[in-house]
C-alpha cells in the first residue's frame, strides 16, 4: 500500500531527504546549547572569566544561528516535499480515474472519489510533512538530550528512565482510545460529502419536491454526529495536557531536589542543574510531539487505504497487444450477446442478443424503461464489455480495435449527457478539437442547433454554466448531438437524445441525417414512435431480450406490441402535430 502511494513522491525525493538531514543538524545544535550554557555559567560566570564568557557567548550565538538556519531549511524542504508529493498524488489519482471504464466507475461513488481527491490527500500531505520532519526530530531530540543529560550527571538523569516509559504508556493509552473515534469521523465525512454533493448538484430537484426541510434535517443530523464524535475525541485528547505537565514538573522537582543536594555537596554545579532542567523539557516534549505524529499517521492510514484502493484498481478495459487501427465501415453484428452489470448471470441486463445492422442503416430501438436499451448500445463503443458472445464492427470484434479509434468512430450521445463549463464552441470542440468554424456551424445546422445558438447574446461564444444549466433541456440535447456529429463518426448512436425536442425539430434532425450523412450507421433509441418510424429497421426490446425486429411496415403487420405502442402514441402524436 505504502509503496504504491510513495511512487508519487517522484521529483520531490531530494527535498524529502533534505528535510530530515537539516532536522538532524538543527537538533544537534539545539541539544548542544544547554550544555554550552552550563559551561558558560559554571566556567565563565562563576569564575568571572570575561574572556571565556565572550568566547562561549559567541559560540552560543553561532550555534543558535546555525540551528535556526537548519530549522528553516528543514521546514522549507518538508513543506516543499509534502506539497509536491500531494500534487503528484492528486494528479495520479485523477489520471487513474480518467482511465476507469464505466464498470470501474460503478464500483466507486462520486462522493467517495471527491473525498479521496480532497480530504484524504490533505491528510496524507499533513502526515508526510510530519513524518519527514517531526517524526525525525522528536526521537533524535530525545536520544541526544538523554545522552547529554547522562554525560552531565548520570545519577540525576536516571529520573528520565522512569518518566519516559510512564509518559509513553499514558500517551499510548490516549492514542488507542482516540483512534477508533477518528476512524468513525472519517467515515462520517464521506457520508457528509455525499449528501452535500447530491444536494448541490441536485438542488433544483430538492426544491421542486419541496424537500429542503428534510434535507436540512438529514444534513444537521450528520453534522451533529460528527460534532459529537469530535467532542468525544477532544475530551480524551485534552487529558494530554495534564499528563504531560505532571510528568515534566515531577521530573523538574526531582532534578531540583536531588540536584540541590549534589550542589551543596559540591558534586554538581549550578549551570549543570539548569541544563538538566532544560533537557527534561526537551525530552518530555519530544515524546509529546512523537505521540502527536503517531496520531496523525494513524489517522492518515485510513486515507492511505482509500487512496491506494483507487490506485490499485486496474482499468478493466484495455487495448489488446496489436489493436486494429482502422474501422472501415459501420456494419454491426451482435452474436449471442449476454451482458450483466453484476457477476450474477441470472440477472443479465441483456440476454441472447443477435442482430445484423448494415453500414448506413438507420435503426430505431424502442422498449419500456429498464428494458435494456441503453445497456445494448453502450456495448458498441465498449463503454462496457459483453459478458458473453461478441460484437463485430466491419467484421472485427470491438475488443480488437484500438479504443481511441473505436470511440472516435462510434459517436454516442449518452442518455445522461452533460455539457461542461465553458463556451458552446469549446464544448462542441470536444467532438473534434481541430474543427473549423464552418464545420462547427454545419454540425449545428444538422442538429438543428444553429438557429437557437445564433439567437443567444454571444452566439457560439456564449458561456455555459456547469452542466449547461443555462440552456433548456432540448437545446442541451441538440448541442450534444452536434458535438457527436463533429467527430465525423461511422456510427452515430442517439440514446433518447431528442426526448426534450419538439416533434417538428426532431423530424428536421432526422431529415438532415438522411440527406447529409447517409453513409453513417444511425442507431436511435426513442420513447416516441414517430422518432423512429422512418427507420430502415426497428428493434423492440423487453426485459433484456429482442422481442421483434423488422421494418416499420413489417412490424405493423406482425408485431402486436408495435401495433399497440403505435396506436396509443399516435393519438398523443396528433396533439403534438397541431
Ligand atoms: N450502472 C448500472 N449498474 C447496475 N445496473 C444497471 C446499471 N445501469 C442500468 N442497470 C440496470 O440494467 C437494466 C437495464 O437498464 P438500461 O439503462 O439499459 O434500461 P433502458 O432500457 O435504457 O431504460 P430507460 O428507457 O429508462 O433509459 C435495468 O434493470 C437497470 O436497473
Ligand atoms: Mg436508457
Amino acid at each position: 500500500m505504502l509503496k504504491n502511494i510513495l511512487k508519487s513522491v517522484r521529483e520531490y525525493k531530494v527535498a524529502s531527504f533534505k528535510a530530515p538531514a537539516f532536522v538532524a543538524i538543527e537538533v544537534i545544535f539545539e541539544v548542544l546549547m544547554p550544555f554550552l550554557m552550563a559551561w558558560l555559567i559554571d566556567k565563565g560566570i562563576r569564575k568571572n572569566d570575561m574572556d571565556y564568557i565572550t568566547k562561549l557567548g559567541l559560540i552560543l550565538v553561532l550555534a543558535s544561528i546555525f540551528s535556526l538556519i537548519a530549522g528553516t531549511l528543514a521546514g522549507r524542504a518538508a513543506a516543499d516535499a509534502s506539497a509536491g508529493f500531494a500534487k503528484n498524488l492528486r494528479f495520479d489519482i485523477f489520471k487513474k480515474i480518467q482511465s476507469f471504464s464505466f464498470k470501474n466507475l460503478d464500483d466507486f461513488s462520486t462522493a467517495g472519489l471527491v473525498t479521496r481527491l480532497t480530504t484524504d490527500i490533505t491528510n496524507i500531505q499533513a502526515a508526510y510533512q510530519l513524518i519527514i520532519r517531526t517524526a525525525v526530530r522528536s526521537p533524535l531530540m530525545l536520544v541526544f538530550s538523554l545522552i547529554m543529560a547522562m554525560r552531565i550527571n548520570s545519577e540525576v538523569a536516571m529520573i528520565f528512565f522512569i518518566m519516559i516509559p510512564l509518559l509513553a504508556v499514558a500517551l499510548l493509552v490516549i492514542i488507542f482510545k482516540v483512534h477508533p473515534i477518528f476512524e468513525k469521523v472519517f467515515n462520517e465525512y464521506d457520508n457528509l460529502n455525499r449528501v452535500v454533493q447530491e444536494n448541490v448538484s441536485g438542488i433544483r430537484v430538492v426544491k421542486s419536491f419541496a424537500r429542503e426541510e428534510e434535507e436540512n434535517k438529514k444534513f444537521d443530523k450528520m453534522s451533529m454526529l460528527i460534532f459529537k464524535l469530535f467532542k468525544k475525541a477532544e475530551k480524551i485528547i485534552i487529558l494530554n495536557g495534564p499528563v504531560v505537565q505532571f510528568s515534566v514538573f515531577t521530573a523538574i522537582i526531582f532534578i531540583s531536589f536531588v540536584g540541590a543536594k549534589q550542589i551543596v555537596s559540591e558534586n554538581m554545579l549550578t549551570g549543570q542543574l539548569m541544563s538538566l532542567i532544560t533537557y527534561a523539557w526537551q525530552i518530555l516534549n519530544s515524546l509529546v510531539m512523537f505521540s502527536f505524529v503517531l496520531v496523525n499517521i494513524i489517522i492518515s492510514r485510513t486515507s492511505m487505504e482509500r487512496i491506494s484502493e483507487v490506485l490499485n484498481t486496474k482499468p478493466d478495459l484495455r487495448n489488446i497487444e496489436k489493436p486494429v487501427e482502422e474501422l472501415e465501415n459501420g456494419e454491426i453484428i451482435f452474436d449471442k450477446v449476454y451482458f450483466s452489470y453484476i457477476k450474477d448471470k441470472e440477472k443479465s441486463a441483456l440476454k441472447d442478443i443477435n442482430l445484423n445492422i448494415k453500414s448506413g442503416e438507420t435503426v430505431g430501438i424502442i422498449g419500456g424503461t429498464g428494458s435494456g436499451k441503453s445497456s445494448l448500445v453502450q456495448l458498441i463503443p465498449r463503454l462496457y464489455d459483453v459478458t458473453d458472445g461478441s460484437i463485430k464492427i466491419a467484421g472485427k470484434d470491438v475488443r480488437d480495435y484500438d479504443l481511441k479509434i473505436l470511440r472516435d468512430s462510434v459517436a454516442m450521445v449518452l442518455q445522461k449527457n452533460i455539457l461542461f463549463s465553458g463556451t458552446i464552441k469549446e464544448n462542441l470542440r470536444w467532438g473534434n478539437k481541430d474543427a473549423t468554424d464552418d464545420e462547427i456551424i454545419h454540425a449545428c445546422k444538422l442538429a438543428q442547433a444553429h438557429e437557437f445558438i445564433m439567437s443567444l447574446p454571444d452566439k457560439y461564444d456564449t458561456v455555459l454554466d456547469q452542466g449547461g444549466t443555462n440552456l433548456s433541456g432540448g437545446q442541451r440535447q441538440r448541442v450534444c448531438i452536434a458535438r457527436a456529429l463533429l467527430k465525423s463518426p461511422k456510427i452515430l448512436i442517439l440514446d433518447d437524445s431528442t426526448s426534450a425536442v419538439d416533434t417538428k425539430t426532431d423530424a428536421a434532425i432526422r431529415r438532415a441525417f438522411k440527406e447529409e450523412i447517409p453513409n453513417v450507421t444511425k442507431i436511435i433509441i426513442a420513447q416516441r414512435i414517430n422518432s423512429i418510424e422512418d427507420s430502415d429497421k426497428i428493434i423492440i426490446i423487453d426485459k433484456g431480450q429482442i422481442v421483434a425486429v423488422g421494418s416499420p411496415e413489417e412490424l405493423m403487420k406482425t408485431s402486436k406490441i408495435y401495433q399497440e405502442v403505435y396506436n396509443s402514441q399516435m393519438k398523443g402524436g396528433l396533439f403534438d402535430e397541431q
